[in-house]
């Protein structure tokens, strides 16, 4: 194939917009996949992830198009994440193309993510294909969308495909468009390889398998190859594509998207973003925007019966082994034992390593409330990195304490600006901008702290905007803040797992609310338990957990045993979700309840 017949493209497109939806409809269409073996969504290839809708792990597949021109085509289809978390994935997988399809919803208009992923685009110098989606439905504004799209991005959008993904109804215009529009890879096949790695995945039995695309020169089999950032060296022993199904190559070329195999044991080896070049004859500089991802979020993950922890360990061994993000390392606690003090992208990211440790490994687990990592300067001039509250060094020692902050792009409808900017006020924003998008919905810039929306303001912002408002974010920087840890005492004894890290003008409310809540998850005792919230030793709330003997039993008069049963059973239920904190039972939702705000 002539590489100027190839066209390298991701899909871009807010969450719901009908990505994946066009994904399978280009992929029946290039008849890449046989009607019979068509799964919807094909693309998204874990269970978990089709569950939630959303795309976690990067693919790519090759695809053939006969254009009306009467010519051969390739296509390279690489799919990337749809979730804040993952931008960084997002903005790899972008670098590996030439183009984007940008697929905007004709009902709902440019949201967040839509804007924040044409910015990606943007940054790696890709040619944007606007297609409006969904013009099936009733409440479609095709022409208006347009508009929004010339106005709000600047794009031409006048020769942008109106299609319905569903029905299919114009999906071969995009087809078109793409062999029109966006160009062929420019590299020079006889340079020195440089060779994008924008995703990985790992085979039980193959090891590491490196999802490239091919910038200059080529790549075969039996090559002695060089990651330039990780210095990790290896023989290459298959090359290939995928369509998707598995095709094994002799060589790859410039302007190919594939993956190589070379026994390598550990996805540490093959970060995202890094160049791949031949040994002997390498290329000069690697590719730029190779970037090591940072976690940002850090929980702490413990097995509820404590004989699990070492099958934990495997577990976590396991995923890591796929998802070079996910940091861990053993953490004791007082108050839960022994576990993980783990460290993820994002909150998205937290929750979805979590359910697979339930669910494939079969663990029950405790977590933490997340926490961002935070520095703190010590008066002798030195600085400490905190990821869990319970280290935060003695006051004494803090000279002040610095916190991340995020650049928060919040596209709202008029009618909700006032409750949005109340809540972005009440989680201590910045306000910064509000940029008018049409007559009807606005774009507010805020600068929030990450650690008041790692919790629950996504949720707020769709419940008080009743689901219309879209949410994106970037990592600014930190910043100095009045902070102070909050410790939580139970029956008289610090829970090291409930210490939080407060904002003193916020410590107060904070405190109150949270022994309330305490109180009300806390199942009554055969003893009094006192709740207190302190900070360095000052009590600024408390409040007591009546003593009480519950019988769940005292309802069932007489001898209906499967009632009885019943109940037992759901009161053991209950309690699978418990830890013993010294003599008090606490349940998992109070581990949580540290950072809701009310
Ligand atoms: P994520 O994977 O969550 O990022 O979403 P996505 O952008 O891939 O969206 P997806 O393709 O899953 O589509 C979201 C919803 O919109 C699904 O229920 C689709 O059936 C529906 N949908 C997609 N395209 C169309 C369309 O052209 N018309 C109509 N009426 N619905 C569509």
């Amino acid at each position: 194939m002539k590489q100027s017949n190839i066209r390298n493209f991701s899909i871009i497109a807010h969450i719901d917009h009908g990505k994946s939806t066009l994904a399978d409809r280009i992929l029946e269409l290039t008849e890449t996949v046989e009607m019979r073996e068509m799964k919807s969504q094909l693309l998204d290839s874990m269970d978990l992830e089709r569950e939630r809708g959303i795309t976690i792990k990067l693919n790519a597949v090759q695809l053939k198009y006969t254009a009306k021109d009467g010519e051969d085509y390739i296509f390279h289809l690489i799919d990337t994440p749809g979730h804040v978390d993952f931008t960084y994935e997002v903005s790899r997988s972008l670098a590996a193309c030439d183009g984007a399809v940008l697929v905007v919803d004709a009902a709902q208009g440019i949201e967040a993510q839509t804007l924040a992923n044409v910015y990606l685009a943007l940054d790696n110098d890709l040619e944007i294909l606007p297609v409006i989606n969904k013009i099936d439905l009733p409440s479609a504004r095709p022409d208006e969308i347009m508009q929004e799209i010339e106005d709000v991005i600047g794009l031409d959008a006048s020769y942008a495909p109106q299609i319905s993904a569903k029905s299919g109804l114009h999906v071969v215009d995009v087809l078109e468009a793409i062999v029109k529009y966006i160009p062929a890879p420019t590299g020079d096949v006889n340079a020195p390889l440089k060779a994008l790695v924008f995703d990985s995945v790992y085979d039980p039995y193959r090891g590491v398998l490196a999802l490239i695309s091919i910038k200059e020169g080529s790549i075969k089999v039996g090559d002695m190859i060089k990651f330039m950032a990780t210095g990790a060296e290896y023989e290459v022993l298959e090359v290939g594509i995928r369509n998707p199904k598995e095709v094994k190559k002799q060589q790859l070329v410039t302007g190919e998207v594939g993956w190589i195999s070379a026994a390598i044991k550990s996805v540490k080896d093959v970060r995202v973003g890094d160049t791949i070049t031949i040994k002997n004859n390498p290329a000069a500089e690697p590719l730029a925007g190779y970037r090591i991802m940072n976690p940002t979020v850090y929980c702490g993950l413990y097995p509820i019966d404590n004989a699990k922890y070492n099958d934990m360990r495997e577990a976590l061994e396991k995923l890591q082994l796929n998802d070079a993000a996910l940091q861990f390392e053993p953490e004791t606690s007082q108050a839960l034992g022994f576990g993980f003090r783990c460290g993820f992208l994002g909150l998205l990211h937290m929750d979805v390593i979590q359910e697979r440790i339930e669910r494939e490994y079969n663990i029950p687990l405790i977590a933490t409330a997340p926490s961002v990592v935070y520095h703190a300067y010590l008066t002798d001039g030195s600085m400490v990195q905190v990821d869990n509250p319970s280290f935060l060094p003695d006051p004494q020692k803090i000279d002040h304490i610095e916190e991340p902050y995020v650049k928060a792009s919040i596209m709202v409808p008029n009618d909700f600006v006032g409750p949005v900017m109340e809540l972005c006020q009440k989680k201590r924003g910045n306000y910064k901008d509000m940029i008018y998008i049409d007559d009807t919905r606005m774009n507010l810039i805020y600068e929030l702290p990450l650690s008041e929306i790692v919790f629950d303001f996504f949720d707020r912002l769709k419940s008080l905007s009743k689901g219309y408002a879209s949410f994106d974010y970037e990592l600014i920087g930190y910043q100095t803040s009045r902070l102070a840890k909050m410790d939580i005492l139970l029956n008289g004894e610090i829970v090291d797992a409930l210490s939080t890290i407060v904002h003193r003008d916020f410590a107060y409310n904070r405190g109150k609310s949270i022994v309330e809540k305490l109180k009300k998850l806390i199942p009554k005792h055969q003893f009094e338990i006192p709740i207190q919230a302190a900070i360095g030793g000052k009590i600024i709330a408390r409040s007591n957990i009546k003593s009480l003997r519950k019988n769940v039993l005292a309802k069932c008069y007489g001898g209906d045993i499967s009632r009885k049963k019943k109940l037992l059973e759901k009161q053991k239920e209950g309690k699978k979700r418990m830890k013993s904190v010294g003599s008090v039972e606490v349940p998992q939702e109070a581990f949580m309840s540290v950072l809701s705000m009310d």
